[in-house]
């Protein structure tokens, strides 16, 4: 007999099977209420500022790090780890008879209360045990590099209580990667320094570093413990730590092995008192002339500044109003009124949320990234720019030169690089022939919402060539546009080299060696495959390419481009259709993939999206009958599958895809980056009520209701949700860091609710369910606020028939940008137009 995932469950507590859901949103406080810690999988928030960042579950589980997960890692998380996330902010609290975590990890002691929110940029936890109220706030300061912990516990009860706490954390030797690896030297350089209620990380310092980290405690601590294994004792565990039911820390010092950082705090608390402690984790970094004081001590004095600011509650209230007012802004920049709760705290609060954490980390760190492999990825940090330019244009602006100085002179790009050094990473390479396109979405992305075409003149080298050479952010385009058209292959369709936006489809590469990456496997056959989803994405940019060479005074490139795009669309109409949708792809050997002629594999949603956004086929119903085999194939309850179907065996002509169990990954999942290109594509032709249900699908928000098969945060997207051919399908994997977010978010504002800025304005455009009587958006553009309240009384599903801007009747449905005050009010009559 075989047992499902599900099964193995039946050995959680009742807190666990009763429920459906785990938690609930509180709107009021932008908050996702996590009820009980016994979730299907940890559930984690996001702290920090552009430096300093943590991750943060439901149970205190996760880590920090400054800048780069992978480099500068401040503490040490075991993945996959047994059991699991237990090792992240150690908190035990005892008296003579009970031992409990306030946020219920390590200890795992059932507690008469717990409460997790998770809100912007911070977390809190609130436990009752033993008549023991502890109420615990995390947050990053925005101008801090450091991540407060401020606990307050309170005797509820009717007696006095001597308790004991311990709070702690194990230090990561910094290079996560030699951490998990490089034993024969960890277990020799590890050291620390106690200086009061500090314990200072100083591992490598004496040699190339210039930085430590530091857990400061603004009290004074009765004990501590800075050698992990003398904390737990022999064979010992976070659950029981042998320091914690001795009652007394060691007072060890860290020679190698594992330093960590452990303060034992005692306290008496009166019925009804509290008390207060704040806990501080940080990062500092010395200028090389700075490292030592004159004594050739280490130089403290800025961890001693950043306690000294942090070491009463006002400063700490201050600095968290700092971070609410700071998230408070950013939502700002556009909200959403609808009839669809779901829709509103999504479109107003989650997604855009999403939006920032995926721009700054791009692929890095999650509990499915383990912030070692991958850095930012070119084609994933382009796309995420679309969740961002409204919210964050000058970081946008950064990331698009830092994207364009990874690519090369040919138009090809590094695939990744690596954020701390922004170099681009060798081993991976290039190859991926859809990368150079992204960075014309992205920059035309930032140019409709900015209206900033100094961007194009900005001096950007590339990757292989030297600086000083004046090549600018224009060039690069040029180049990006160039790589496809001079990489066409036999069909005179774009050659797809390593992979497309599908990494998993290698169709250059055959690997049979186990042992090896499916994507860097030598390329053979002349590397002729070919890609409708790139030739989709190219015609789809190409208008925006041409644009941005009238901007640069070059109508004749854009004449130019306008011959390619006609070329590439002809050899779409002529060997990209398959009758009944578009092939996918056409592999070394001229084979089709993607065609009813094949047995698996016969239809992916990638080429359905890209032709039919790119405008292919509009005019002869070819993108209805596309979408319509999208619906019929690929739709099932939990979204849009990949492919259909899925490939049951590995075939290394098609490479990684065919490696994936049915239903799982590129392989036939609901790889949810995809859903929205068919939400956009569907409104494209106007069909509002199907755009609609597409998107609900994959929407975290309204997923939250089977939040126990969805497994994954309910208040985030995941990158894929298993499809109709998985053994589980609905459960979804890969939280947090996934192109779904700026996507989704994407196809919501600007192709749903169709508040699309545009070159010349912001154009209303809504496509929605012929039953929404109307909605209202507030949104800033070019330094207005635009207050739009559009009406449907005729229950149409797209077209605007009248648009007034304070009152006047406008033409069409552009509105020019400024010029009309800071404040504008905008009404919409929905209807038949003409
Ligand atoms: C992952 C990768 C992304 C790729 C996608 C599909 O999300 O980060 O680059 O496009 O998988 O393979
Ligand atoms: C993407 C895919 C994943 C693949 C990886 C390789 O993340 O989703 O399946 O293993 O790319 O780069």
């Amino acid at each position: 007999m075989t047992h499902s995932n599900t099964d193995l469950d039946m050995l959680a507590p009742p807190a666990f099977h009763d429920r459906e859901r785990f938690g609930h949103f509180d709107d009021s406080t932008r908050e996702y209420v996590v009820e009980t810690p016994y979730t299907p999988y940890p559930w984690i928030n996001y702290l920090g500022n552009n430096d300093f960042r943590s991750l943060i579950s439901h149970t205190g589980g996760g880590y920090q790090f400054y800048r780069d997960a992978k480099l500068r890692r401040l503490t040490r998380y075991r993945y996959n780890s047994v059991p699991r996330d237990q090792n992240g902010r150690l908190l035990y609290l005892r008296d003579d008879t009970q031992l409990w975590s306030p946020t219920w990890q390590p200890c795992q002691t059932p507690l008469d209360h717990f409460e997790c929110r998770h809100g912007l940029g911070y977390t809190r936890f609130h436990a009752r045990y033993a008549d023991i109220d502890s109420n615990l706030l995390c947050f990053v300061p925005r101008d801090a590099a450091c991540e407060i912990q401020q606990l307050t516990l309170t005797n509820g009860g009717p007696r006095r209580r001597h308790l004991q706490l311990f709070a702690g954390l194990e230090w990561c030797l910094w290079n996560a990667h030699d951490d998990a690896n490089n034993f024969q030297r960890n277990f020799s350089t590890g050291e620390v320094l106690v200086d009061g209620g500090s314990i200072c990380h100083l591992t490598e310092y004496r040699e190339r570093r210039n930085h430590f980290a530091f857990f400061s405690v603004n009290s004074d601590p009765v004990g501590f413990d800075t050698d992990r294994d003398s904390f737990l004792g022999p064979y010992g565990s976070y659950q029981k730590p042998r320091a914690v039911q001795q009652g007394a820390c060691r007072q060890t010092n860290a020679f190698g092995w594992a330093p960590a950082a452990v303060f034992q705090l005692a306290m008496t608390l009166e019925p009804g008192e509290s008390r207060e402690l704040v806990f501080l984790t940080g990062y500092v970094e010395n200028e090389p002339e700075r490292k030592w004081t004159p004594s050739g001590t280490v130089n403290l004095e800025r961890m001693h500044q950043m306690q000294t600011r942090f070491a009463d509650s006002n400063a700490v209230a201050t600095a968290f109003a700092a971070v609410q007012h700071h998230w408070e802004g950013y939502l700002d920049h556009c909200t959403v009124q609808t009839e669809e709760p779901r829709l509103d705290r999504l479109a107003n609060i989650w997604a855009p949320y999403q939006c920032a954490v995926t721009h700054q980390l791009s692929r890095s760190a999650s509990l499915f990234e383990s912030g070692v492999s991958r850095g930012m990825g070119f084609r994933d940090s382009n796309q995420d720019l679309l969740g961002i330019v409204g919210t964050q244009p000058d970081q946008a602006r950064q990331r698009i030169l830092d994207l364009a100085a990874v690519q090369f002179r040919d138009g090809g790009a590094y695939h990744q690089y690596q954020p701390l050094t922004k170099q681009g990473n060798a081993d991976i390479g290039g190859g991926f022939n859809d990368d150079p396109l992204w960075l014309i979405l992205s920059t035309g992305a930032y140019l409709k919402e900015t209206g900033d075409s100094g961007i194009l003149h900005e001096a950007v080298p590339f990757a292989d060539e030297s600086p000083g050479l004046g090549t600018t952010l224009f060039d690069h385009l040029r180049a990006s546009f160039q790589h496809v058209v001079d990489n066409l292959g036999p069909h005179g369709l774009p050659l797809i080299g390593r992979a497309d936006w599908n990494d998993c489809l290698n169709l250059n590469c055959f690997s049979s060696n186990p042992d090896e990456a499916f994507q860097t496997t030598d390329i053979r056959e002349q590397g002729v495959a070919e890609s409708l989803m790139i030739a989709g994405l190219f015609l789809f940019v190409a208008p925006d390419y041409q644009h941005m060479c009238r901007l640069v005074d070059r109508d004749d490139l854009a004449a130019a481009a306008g011959a390619h795009r006609n070329a590439i669309t002809a050899a779409v109409d002529k060997h990209g259709w398959d009758g009944r949708w578009f092939l996918r792809a056409y592999r070394h050997d001229g084979g089709k993939v993607g065609s009813s002629e094949n047995r698996e594999g016969q239809i992916f949603i990638e080429s359905q999206a890209w032709c039919v956004m790119a405008g292919v086929g509009h005019k002869d119903g070819r993108a209805e009958r596309a979408l319509d085999s999208v619906r019929a194939l690929l739709t099932c309850e939990h979204g849009v599958v990949l492919v259909y179907p899925a490939y049951t065996q590995y075939d290394p002509a098609l490479g990684e895809i065919s490696s994936y169990p049915p239903g799982y990954k590129e392989n036939g999942a609901v790889f949810c980056h995809t859903n929205p290109w068919i939400v956009i594509a569907e409104t494209m032709l106007g069909r509002g009520e199907h755009a609609f249900q597409t998107f609900c699908k994959t929407a975290p928000t309204w997923r939250e209701s089977q939040a126990k098969r969805h497994k994954t945060e309910p208040y985030v997207y995941a990158q894929m949700i298993a499809g109709k051919e998985a053994a589980v399908p609905g459960e979804a994997k890969n939280s947090w860091l996934t192109g779904t977010a700026a996507w989704s978010y994407h196809a919501l504002t600007h192709y749903i609710l169709g508040v699309r800025p545009d070159y010349d304005g912001l154009r209303i455009d809504p496509c929605i369910p012929p039953s929404w009587p109307g909605f209202e958006v507030t949104r800033r553009f070019r330094g207005t606020e635009y207050h739009i309240k559009v009406h449907n009384p005729n229950h149409v599903t797209k077209g605007v028939a009248r648009m007034t801007v304070n009152g006047t009747e406008l033409d069409g449905n552009l509105l020019p940008p400024g010029g009309v005050g800071d404040s504008v009010q905008v009404v919409v009559t929905m209807g038949h137009v003409g």
